[in-house]
């Protein structure tokens, strides 16, 4: 039995424990019952290599008229919003007319728009928004107060290097929805991939003056397929069209699921390298969880529920990070900085989206959806229906075509953690160009960064968990500055 027949059968075990946590449900908790969910012998997810599929389908009749709709999606002031001297719309685009499939995007301009690139930021899951996690927590130019309805600056906003592009995808996510509901049970990566690429060609159209930008995608976690994937289709129609549809330069994905046998040694590397289990307990793992000789399930499983029941009552999102004791609104702001993130903030956005107010400002819910505004998606991670085992042969597509890849990752993240990243990265067979080093801001290690010929960088962030921007936001800014110029953070005597 080859070791990935192992991990397939790992983790059933553990599922009900999972979901029984009493943790508020995130990004983080959605990817670890995913990958339990897809394990299960009677899982019906395809696991093979991703392909575009989009080869016959004509671009001209996805691609719809867009006169006026610019401007009807911009948004004049956001609910309880600090005056700002920047552009925002937010609204649909149709992605599949048929099914009656829109995706809702909200989009931040840099107060300088014209000379910056364009930068499309996707969270993972999959299922969750990426207006719940990377606008309203991470990147975006504000974040949410505890009273639910008033907002503060982010003063490490990303659109202070870009012209910020967040999309709720797939349909069913947050406001982005279907009307076909038998869609929120067929989603995938390989739907999540052409939809978001006939979101972007639709976007182009609507807003002209950035066809020709500089573009780059971004994300974290499960977005570590969705991004790849999305290059993918760009490169794969700019190549069938014979021109540049889409003017992709770059791609930066974050403590991202990028190889699934690696991923997963990474992580319990990870907790007993940070003292979350004993070295027992992780050498048990490798004895019967690892080695064809030594194989033994029960043995195997009873290791992996100890080192489950060890981290529990930790954020392994960031495991020095503290949990939320108390998400009750309060009435009055409580006096916040984006340099302290405030571990309930999942509650005060919830709140915030949910309201009628807010969603009338961002033209939101205009169809008067069943449901409410949730950061993630059960029924669309519970019936996902492709997951491909790894996205490094499209890591390496990439590379090949001369697009900037960079792979970074937020040191205190147990969930998808920096040694699970080291290891994928070390299974894409690279050489080492300028070797491990670290890189410096405001005079402090900022983080590490190595780089590997053929052009791939990976850089860590030190202190940040797994949403990189919500608990390092400087030195993220930094980061992500320096990917879209095209410069290597630096240091290190
Ligand atoms: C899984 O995906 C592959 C590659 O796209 C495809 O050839 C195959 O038919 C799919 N299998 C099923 C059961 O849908
Ligand atoms: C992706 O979609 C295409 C076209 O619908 C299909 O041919 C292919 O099998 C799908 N791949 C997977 C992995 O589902
Ligand atoms: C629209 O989505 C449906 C699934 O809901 C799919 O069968 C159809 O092929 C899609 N149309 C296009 C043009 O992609
Ligand atoms: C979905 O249905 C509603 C109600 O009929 C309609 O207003 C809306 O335009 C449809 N959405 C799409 C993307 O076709
Ligand atoms: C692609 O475009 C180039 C230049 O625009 C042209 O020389 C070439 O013939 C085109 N190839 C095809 C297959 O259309
Ligand atoms: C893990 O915790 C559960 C719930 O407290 C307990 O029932 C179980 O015995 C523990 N498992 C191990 C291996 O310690
Ligand atoms: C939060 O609000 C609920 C309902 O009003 C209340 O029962 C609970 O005690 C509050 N929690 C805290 C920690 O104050
Ligand atoms: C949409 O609006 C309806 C009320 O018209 C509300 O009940 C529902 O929660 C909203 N859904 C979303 C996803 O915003
Ligand atoms: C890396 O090298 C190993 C050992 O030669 C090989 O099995 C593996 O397929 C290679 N991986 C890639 C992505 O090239």
């Amino acid at each position: 039995m080859g070791k990935i027949t192992f991990f397939f059968l790992l983790f059933t075990l553990f599922l009900s424990h999972f979901v029984a946590s009493s943790l508020a449900k995130r990004q983080g908790d959605v990817l670890g019952n995913f990958y339990k969910a897809k394990q299960k012998k009677n899982s019906v997810i395809n696991k093979s290599y991703f392909t575009a599929a989009l080869e016959n389908v004509e671009l001209d009749k996805v691609i719809l008229p867009q006169d006026g709709l610019k401007e009807k999606d911009w948004i004049k002031k956001l609910p309880g919003q600090p005056p700002v001297k920047f552009q925002q719309y937010g609204g649909y685009v149709t992605v599949n007319e048929s099914a009656g499939r829109a995706l809702y995007y909200y989009f931040t301009e840099a107060e300088n728009s014209k000379s910056l690139p364009l930068l499309l930021w996707l969270n993972g899951g999959p299922g969750c928004s990426s207006i719940a996690y990377g606008a309203m927590e991470e990147l975006g130019p504000f974040r949410v107060n505890s009273d639910g309805k008033t907002l503060h600056m982010n003063d490490y906003a990303w659109n202070l290097a870009a012209n910020v592009l967040f999309v709720e995808s797939p349909a069913g996510v947050g406001f982005s929805y279907t009307n076909t509901s038998s869609d929120l049970k067929t989603s995938g990566d390989n739907r999540t991939a052409n939809d978001n690429l006939v979101f972007l060609l639709n976007w182009l159209e609507r807003f002209p003056e950035y066809k020709n930008r500089d573009f780059y995608i971004s994300g974290e976690s499960y977005a570590g397929h969705y991004v790849p994937q999305l290059a993918h289709a760009i490169l794969h129609h700019n190549n069938l069209a014979n021109k540049t549809l889409i003017n992709l330069k770059g791609i930066i994905i974050g403590n991202a699921v990028i190889n699934e046998w690696t991923d997963f040694i990474g992580n319990y590397e990870y907790f007993a390298s940070h003292a979350l289990i004993s070295d027992e307990t992780y050498l048990d793992i490798h004895k019967y969880c690892y080695t064809d000789d030594t194989y033994n399930k029960p043995k195997c499983y009873s290791a992996l529920e100890v080192a489950d029941n060890n981290t529990y009552n930790l954020d392994i999102y960031n495991i020095y990070f503290p949990l939320c004791h108390d998400g009750n609104l309060t009435k009055y702001p409580r006096i916040s900085s984006a340099l302290k993130f405030d571990p309930c903030s999942d509650h005060y956005v919830h709140a915030y989206m949910n309201r009628r107010d807010v969603q009338n400002a961002l033209h939101a819910n205009v169809t008067k959806i069943q449901y409410d505004w949730e950061a993630c998606s059960d029924p669309l991670f519970k019936n996902w229906k492709d997951n491909a085992p790894t996205v490094i042969p499209l890591l390496k597509e990439s590379l090949a075509k001369g697009v900037r890849v960079w792979v970074f990752s937020g040191d205190t993240d147990g969930r998808v953690p920096v040694t699970s990243t080291k290891r994928s990265i070390q299974a894409m067979n690279l050489t080492v160009d300028k070797s491990w080093r670290s890189w410096l801001y405001g005079g402090e290690v900022g983080g590490y960064v190595e780089t590997y010929k053929g052009g791939l960088t990976f850089a860590t962030v030190r202190g940040a968990g797994h949403e990189v921007p919500s608990y390092q936001p400087a030195r993220a800014l930094s980061l992500i500055s320096h990917f879209l110029s095209g410069t290597l953070p630096s240091g290190d005597h």
